[in-house]
């Protein structure tokens, strides 16, 4: 099974558990990292509706409390056509990326699109003190 089909199904799974009763908009993340390790996510909505965190977040959070630091491959799936990560993931994806970074959009089906992550983000907020040690 190739890596971004692993990706799909995981992302799929966890977009099942997603806690989405406002929106009802159900979405997934899975993360690759370079060990070959994945980590997944689902949105996890809430009645203060700012307090609600997305998919790519929970993604990031799983993966950064196994000890990982680096997403070589991130796919996003939600039963749309193709789900684009919303800005501020963007900027969370890109704190643990690379420019070259593959960032994959997928429906229910298949992956729809592939981005480089620089094709979305082409600048981001940066500070060097930040990253040097991750
Ligand atoms: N959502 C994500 O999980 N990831 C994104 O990149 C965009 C939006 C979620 C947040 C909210 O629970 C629902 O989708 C509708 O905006």
């Amino acid at each position: 099974m190739t890596n971004s089909t692993q990706l799909l199904q995981q992302a799929l799974s966890a977009q099942l558990n997603a806690y989405a009763p406002y929106s009802g908009f159900a979405v997934g993340a899975a993360i690759l990292t370079p060990s070959g390790k994945i980590f997944c996510g689902c949105n996890v909505e809430n009645a203060s509706y700012p307090c609600g965190t997305c998919a790519e977040a929970g993604a990031i959070s799983a993966m950064i409390a196994d000890g990982e630091r680096q997403i070589a491959e991130i796919l996003v799936c939600a039963d749309d056509e193709c789900l684009l990560p919303c800005g501020n993931c963007l900027q969370k994806i890109a704190e643990f990326a690379l420019p070259d970074t593959l960032v994959h959009c997928a429906n229910l089906d298949k992956i729809v699109q592939t981005y480089r992550l620089t094709e979305l983000l082409p600048h981001r907020f940066y500070l060097e003190n930040t990253t040097d040690d991750r």
